[in-house]
């Protein structure tokens, strides 16, 4: 069976309780379960990891991107400067998709700026959870 890894970094442990406007009303286990349903329709295993911590998503990254075909990852505000968090996903080798719930574009400048996308082979922003369904759809295209 094929897997992906969907990776959440900093704070998106608190969804439900951030602000709603930029990004949405649902909790990190309903988006999860949401992105697991979907591609259990087709086959494809979700193994789902969230941390706060810069070094633990690359550890994470690193462990489990060998058994993987994809990734869709949500690198919270590391977006803007993690560039351990670049060469980790682009280390990785398998096709990865970056999310964000909120349109980055559309908020302060430093938001505009993403160091880790150019690892990744698309930027989804400001389609809340729908930008993880688009993800999917995507990988599912290269996989
Ligand atoms: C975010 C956007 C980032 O700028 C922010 O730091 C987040 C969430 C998003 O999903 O819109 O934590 O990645």
């Amino acid at each position: 069976m094929k897997s992906i890894l969907l990776i959440h970094g900093p704070n998106l442990n608190m969804l439900g309780k951030r602000d709603k406007n930029h990004y949405g009303d649902l909790t990190l286990e309903s988006l999860e379960t949401l992105v697991t349903d979907e591609a259990s329709k087709h086959d494809i295993e979700v193994d789902s990891f969230q941390s706060n911590h810069e070094g633990i998503l690359i550890d994470f990254l690193q462990e489990k991107s060998e058994h993987a075909q994809g990734i869709i990852i949500n690198p919270g505000a590391l977006t803007h400067y993690s560039y351990a968090l670049h060469d980790a996903l682009a280390d990785t080798g398998i096709p990865c998709v970056e999310v964000h719930l909120s349109n980055v574009e559309n908020r302060e400048e430093w938001r505009k700026v993403s160091v880790t996308a150019p690892a990744c082979i698309a930027k989804i922003s400001g389609k809340k959870e729908n930008g993880y369904i688009e993800a999917l759809e995507l990988l599912i295209q290269k996989i």
